[in-house]
């Protein structure tokens, strides 16, 4: 039997008070409604179907070749979007999953629950429930005396009694996919929003005598429906809690998971150490026996393993091996850290190369720079990239040593096994293995000083 899913994301996302769509929003890195494609494309579906308006250039260009699109010009209600996917759906023997794009937390096992139950009762319709603590904006579900799903009613159309009822439409459903779309067609928009509602066909269905049942999930948090930017926040906490989770569990140590924030694509190997106040997002991959953290921000990065990464900051990146970063280093875009590379405290690394074991200890600027191996760069030396209008590199060859407070000014080329002296202001290329001077004699004047006392 084949099995679809339409996920609705046309919407514009007016509570969210953004210029950015809703379903776009991202948690832990990553837009809403990839999280709902990713988790119902898990339970093998044979065809995706996004249904987007509000940002359809966007929505498509986030989700790429993960999903077909259908078009929604005018946001008239649930129901009347899940009618844009008829003329790629309609008349297909199966079962079709609705979703909504901002529900972020919907796990696969429960998907595959809600499968399993919609089989298991040769059901026409199955929708996924959920018991709020409070749920105030959400559909209510109307059972009978037999506890029989009846219909379900949007918060504002509920009467008294109604808004009592604690059981809500997630908004996810397992449906018959012809009876789906032949009901679509019923569906009105007398209620208080003039819309169509999706929620419409339970009732429907049900006095239509077509079994109709529901799927309880234990699990509120996973069910959230993101409306606006405090729900946000609460998805982003429960997604964090689950990623952290997850790394836990493959060998990693969060000293204190509730201040470490990872992304949803982040990997990082097993018995590397975060530290609390660790930012670590993008596509950032963290090797083995790493140590990150405490307050270190990751983005991007390619790190191997046992790398070091103190209080530093390091973005679109790669670190080798054994590394060590900081306390208190930038690591900007496009830089290649080889292995056993140290980097100390207030360095800037700016679209460098900075091959084995070499070393940028102290206060250092190292930017459009190709640095050899076992070179050791001075406290306080800066690569002079930038004469106000273009930026010029900076080559020092393998084993070098810069004194403390050097000047290179670029284009220059420092070769192989040189020597600068301390305090150099370099304007032209060294040759290997010869010692360059560049700075004013000193000049003692006996006594001077205590004749002005
Ligand atoms: C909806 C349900 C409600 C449920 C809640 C769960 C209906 C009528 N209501 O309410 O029962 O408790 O979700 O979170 O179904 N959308 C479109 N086109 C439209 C309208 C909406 O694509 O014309 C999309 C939105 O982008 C959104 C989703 O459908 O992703 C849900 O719409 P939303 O307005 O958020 O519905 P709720 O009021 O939350
Ligand atoms: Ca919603």
């Amino acid at each position: 039997m084949d099995k679809f899913a339409v996920v609705l994301a046309a919407g514009q996302g007016t509570r969210m008070k953004s210029d950015l769509y809703k379903v776009l929003h991202p948690v832990c890195g990553k837009a809403m409604v990839q999280h709902v494609i990713d988790a119902v494309s898990a339970i093998d579906i044979t065809q995706v179907v996004t249904v987007v308006g509000h940002g359809a250039d966007s929505v498509k260009s986030v989700l790429g070749t993960k999903s077909n699109f259908v078009f929604q010009d005018a946001q008239l209600g649930t129901a009347h979007a899940v009618m844009k996917a008829e003329p790629l759906l309609s008349g297909k023997p199966g079962t079709t999953v609705v979703l909504c794009g901002d529900t972020p937390l919907i796990k696969v096992s429960t998907l595959e629950n809600l499968l399993a139950v919609h089989m298991s009762n040769n059901a026409s319709a199955t929708v996924l429930t959920a018991i709020a603590p409070d749920p105030t904006g959400y559909g209510r579900i109307i059972r009978d005396t037999d506890g029989h799903v009846t219909k379900i009613v949007e918060h504002k159309d509920c009467d008294e009694g109604q808004l009592r009822v604690r059981e809500f439409n997630t908004g996810i459903f397992c449906f018959d996919n012809q009876l789906l779309f032949e009901t679509l067609k019923k569906v009105g928009n007398q209620n208080t929003q003039n819309e169509f509602y999706l929620t419409d066909v339970i009732e429907i269905l049900q006095q239509e005598n077509k079994t109709v049942t529901a799927f309880c999930t234990p699990d509120f948090d996973e069910t959230l429906g993101v409306n606006d930017r405090v729900q946000l926040a609460q998805a982003e906490r429960i997604m964090q809690c689950r990623i952290n989770e997850q790394h836990m569990r493959n060998g990693v140590t969060i000293t204190d998971p509730a201040a470490t924030y990872i992304h949803a694509n982040v990997v990082i190997g097993r018995d590397s150490l975060i530290r609390p106040g660790s930012v670590i997002t993008g596509t950032t991959a963290i090797g083995e026996n790493c140590i990150i953290g405490p307050n270190s921000e990751i983005h991007n990065c390619q790190i191997g393993n046992s790398v070091t990464i103190r209080q530093s900051t390091t973005f679109d990146s790669t670190i080798a091996h054994e590394a060590q970063v900081g306390p208190f280093a930038h690591i900007r875009p496009t830089s290649e850290l080889g292995r056993g590379v140290k980097i100390g405290n207030f360095v800037e690394v700016k679209k460098a190369t900075i091959d084995t074991n070499s070393k940028v200890s102290h206060l250092s600027y190292i930017g459009d720079a190709k640095i050899g191996r076992d070179v050791n760069i001075g406290c306080g030396t800066i690569t002079v990239n930038y004469d106000g209008k273009s930026k010029f590199q900076t080559t020092i060859e393998d084993g070098s040593f810069v004194g403390c407070n050097a000047n290179l000014i670029a284009p220059v080329v420092i070769g192989k096994n040189a020597i600068i002296a301390a305090g150099s202001t370099i304007t032209s290329d060294v040759p290997a293995d010869s010692l360059s001077i560049a700075r004013a004699r000193q000049v003692d004047k006996l006594g001077y000083a205590k004749k002005r006392k």
